[in-house]
Order: C-alpha cells, then sequence, then structure tokens
C-alpha cells in the first residue's frame, strides 16, 4: 500500500515493561499475534495501539503515551492505552477470556456472559476507537484490527473515518451459528465487524461459518461468489489468510548448531546424552490439550515400555489469563497428570515429563527447538497454532518430527507432520512411537516439505496478501468517485 498510513490495533502490545525490583525489564509476550505482527511492523514503520499491561509501562512512554520500538533499533510508534482494573476485568478477563474466547474455540469450557462485562467491552473498544482516530495523520488510514478483542472497533472506526481501509484479523476460530447463536450480543458483534472493509480468518471453514451466522442473525446480502456481505453501501470481503510466521525468524539468528543446543539442553535438565527429546511450547491455556498430551506420553510408556528410561518430554508452558479459574485449572491439572505419570513410570534418576511452567524468551524457545527429536503440538481446537511453524522454522538442520493435532489451522497446511486426533490418547501414543522411530531420510524428507511451505507463505506473503486485497479496494472505491 504505497503511501498509506498503516495502524495496528491489538489488546496485547509487543513489548511489555515490568518493575523488577526496581529494574525495568523487557518482556516479549507469549502471543501467537504478536509473533506475526511484529515483523510486519518492522518492516513497515506506522503505529501500533495496544494494551499498556506492563507495570513499568507508564515510565517508559512519552507524554503521548508513545514509546518508539523495537528498542534495540526502532522502526515505529507503540501507542499505549492504559485500562482501569474494572476495564481489564470486564472487557479482557470477563467478555474477551470468559465469553468470547470458549465460545469460538468450542472448548467445552461454558462460556460466561455478564452484561457488566459487556458495557466494559463496549466502552473499552470505543476508547480504543478514539484513540486510533487520534492518532490517524490523514483521513484514509489502513488500520489493521487484530482478534477477538475488538469487534465492535471495525464499526466505530468506519462511523468517524469512513475512508478509512479497515482490515479485521479473527485469529481464533469461528463457531457454525448454533454455537455462536447462544452469545446474546451476536446481532451487535457481527454487525461491529461489518464495518471491516476485509474480515480474515485462518481458514475457509471459519469464513464459512462467518457467513452463515450472518446469514442466520442479520439482514445483509450475501454473494457466495465474491465471498463478501453487503450492508447498506458497505461491503466486507470475508477471506482466509492463513497467518505464518517471519522467515527466517529473527530468534534463529546467533543459534548454536543443533548438537550444540541439543547437548545445553540435556545438561540443563540434567538427561542423559542419549535420551530422545520431545517438547512442548504453549500458553497454559485449556485449548492446547496439555494434560492430554502427558496422557499420550503414558500410553507411549505403558504400550512401548522400551522408551522408559530413554525418552522424555520437555514442556515448557507459560502461566496466562491466571486471575480466571478455569485457567488455574488448567495448570493444576497438567502438573497433576505430569506427577501422576512420573510416580508411574520414573525411575531413580529419570523422569518421563519435565513440566516447566515459567515464561520462556523466543531464542530460548527456539534452542529448545532444535535441541528435539520430536515437537508436539496436541491443541484441542486452535485457530492456525504457530508454534508448530516455528518449530518447523528453527529446523535448518532439515531434522526433527513434528505430531500435530488435527484441530489446528496449521494441520491444512502442514500435511507432512504426523497428524493426529489430540482426543485419541492412545493414537497420540502410537504417533510418539511412530515419530521416534522414523528413518533418518523419512524425517528429512517430510522437513523439507514443511519448511518449503512455511519459508513461501511466510508471515509477508500473509500481509502482502490482505494489503493486496486492501489496494484493490482502495482503487475500486476511487474509481467509484
Ligand atoms: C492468542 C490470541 C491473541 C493473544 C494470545 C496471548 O494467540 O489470539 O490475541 O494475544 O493468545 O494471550 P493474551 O491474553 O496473553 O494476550
Amino acid at each position: 500500500l504505497p503511501n498509506a498510513e498503516i495502524l495496528v490495533v491489538s489488546n496485547r502490545e509487543p513489548y511489555i515493561h515490568n518493575d523488577d525490583d526496581g529494574q525495568i525489564a523487557l518482556q516479549r509476550p507469549a502471543s501467537g499475534l504478536v509473533t506475526a505482527l511484529e515483523p510486519i511492523m518492522r518492516a513497515c514503520g506506522g503505529t501500533w495501539v495496544a494494551h499498556g499491561s506492563g507495570s513499568a509501562d507508564r515510565l517508559t512512554v512519552d507524554e503521548n503515551d508513545h514509546i518508539q520500538v523495537p528498542p534495540e533499533a526502532p522502526t515505529y510508534t507503540l501507542r499505549r492505552i492504559w485500562l482501569s482494573e474494572e476495564e481489564q476485568d470486564g472487557y479482557y478477563f470477563g467478555l474477551a477470556n470468559e465469553g468470547l474466547w470458549p465460545l469460538c474455540h468450542i472448548a467445552f469450557v461454558r462460556p460466561v456472559f455478564r452484561s457488566s462485562d459487556w458495557e466494559h467491552y463496549v466502552a473499552v473498544n470505543r476508547k480504543f476507537a478514539d484513540a486510533v482516530v487520534a492518532e490517524c495523520k490523514t483521513t484514509n488510514p489502513t488500520v489493521l484490527i487484530q482478534d477477538y478483542h475488538f469487534a465492535l472497533l471495525p464499526a466505530m472506526i468506519r462511523e468517524k473515518l469512513p475512508d478509512a481501509t479497515i482490515i479485521t484479523f479473527w485469529h481464533i476460530p469461528w463457531p457454525n451459528p448454533e454455537v455462536f447463536s447462544i452469545c446474546p450480543w451476536k446481532e451487535e458483534l457481527l454487525s461491529g465487524l461489518l464495518g471491516s472493509s476485509i474480515l480474515g480468518f485462518h481458514t475457509q471453514f471459519h469464513c464459512l461459518n462467518f457467513l452463515e451466522s450472518v446469514d442466520r442473525f442479520l439482514e445483509c446480502h450475501i454473494d457466495r461468489e465474491r465471498s463478501n456481505v453487503r450492508a447498506g453501501n458497505a461491503t466486507t470481503l470475508v477471506r482466509p489468510y492463513p497467518i505464518s510466521i517471519e522467515w527466517p525468524p529473527l530468534a534463529l539468528a546467533g543459534q548454536p548448531p543443533v548438537p550444540e543446543c541439543r547437548k545445553r539442553i540435556l545438561e540443563r535438565y540434567g538427561l542423559k546424552p542419549s535420551v530422545r527429546l520431545a517438547v512442548g511450547v504453549e500458553r497454559f491455556d485449556y485449548t492446547k490439550g496439555i494434560a492430554d498430551r502427558f496422557r499420550a506420553v503414558g500410553s507411549l510408556l505403558e504400550r512401548h515400555p522400551e522408551w522408559i528410561e530413554r525418552f522424555t518430554l520437555v514442556q515448557v508452558a507459560a502461566p496466562t489469563r491466571s486471575r480466571l479459574e478455569a485457567y488455574r485449572d488448567t495448570q493444576v491439572e497438567a502438573q497433576n497428570q505430569a506427577d501422576a505419570i512420573n510416580n508411574r513410570f520414573g525411575t531413580d534418576n529419570w523422569k518421563p515429563i519435565i513440566l516447566v511452567p515459567t515464561h520462556h524468551e523466543p531464542d530460548e524457545v527456539f534452542t529448545l527447538f532444535r535441541a528435539a527429536d520430536i515437537c508436539l503440538v496436541s491443541s484441542l481446537h486452535d485457530g492456525m497454532n504457530l508454534v508448530a511453524k516455528e518449530f518447523v522454522a528453527a529446523r535448518d538442520d532439515e531434522d526433527g518430527v513434528l505430531i500435530l493435532s488435527t484441530f489446528a489451522g496449521a494441520s491444512r497446511e502442514l500435511h507432512e507432520a504426523l497428524i493426529v486426533n489430540p482426543y485419541d490418547i492412545q493414537a497420540m501414543g502410537e504417533a510418539l512411537a511412530d515419530g521416534l522411530s522414523m528413518p533418518a531420510e523419512q524425517r528429512r524428507d517430510r522437513m523439507r516439505l514443511m519448511r518449503e511451505i512455511v519459508g513461501e507463505h511466510n508471515i509477508y506473503f500473509w500481509a502482502g496478501r490482505m494489503l493486496l486485497d486492501a489496494s484493490r479496494i482502495r482503487k475500486r472505491s476511487n474509481l467509484e468517485r
């Protein structure tokens, strides 16, 4: 989009400043959204509007709440928005994460909808809309709105900036109309999103679910041939844009060779040099199926006892949204499950599961990926899952086996992974056994194909396709004037 001003809006900010015993510590959050968008902003410049969530965030901004980032070599502006405790409780923990998150993930966690949360959600969307309008220097910027925290923002911005190109990307699944219908504010959410010029999802399936929901609950014209929705004069193009990662990823630079990574990780966790290693990396979220993958390790050891003392799963899990009970329960359940498997199969100097419940920075995660024989992604439901793609990107030695849930969007692209149903524990255990005994040549052929796909369909390809569609829409509307 030559000359267009670019603004990104998301709840989670790409750089968090925390107070660490009087020192300011910088954190890069565990968020697929941030992993995907940050390289784009580094390349394009512009303004990123997000919630200032760190305890030292206020100390690092100027009088306009701006900070230039990335800290080491700034290329764009981060504008922080401050939210009160009540706003965070209602908009973020409440409506977004107790309502929309389980609703869209069909996660068997009952969504909670409180009117007071909804009021905060509306108010915070309004607050971000005002900030976007205030940040704009032109009347026709390109605004990239991210995720389920901001379903109302597109229409709110459209009202103030009718000529803006608004691209909204929904990073999580969209459920079918029956499931969606239990949300008391379904019409408002749908109408809000239809303020977008383009509305993107990861898969065609999610686009179809969205169009069906519009068809069921709003009076709009749906053009299935062109995949768009017309409401009044406005048209929203609804298309799949599978998200991806930077290629090659920044975190790969400076990584030691694979054997060195392996040595470091085995030493760090006190493992014997002969042990075969699987890794899992996620936020402690109930959609990720962490306890289920531990059960699969149990099934592996029960059915293939030859792996006892010869195999370990290192699971890194960052605590997340811990104010919510469902998240605390997830962590407790995973810990209990790991203990149970370790008690059952562990020996004096070996444990099958090492659970590390702390946040890890991207370069540590990449060392872990490079050290592993297997990466295990067992999401019960996931929009895309970028861990799978990062594992592939980390393996420039063309080795390593990916075991991937069929319910993650990534399984639509990474066909050479061992695709599993995470609800079928025994089958997941067998996939571990297959992965551990896969011949080197087959591992290489599979990894090569996956690297080709992720390298080609990288994050610039994702953004490029959306921006190209946006630029066509802009040119057409100029013609119509
Ligand atoms: C998912 C969501 C993102 C979110 C991330 C981390 O990937 O789609 O919007 O940023 O989880 O969650 P958090 O609530 O910590 O931002």
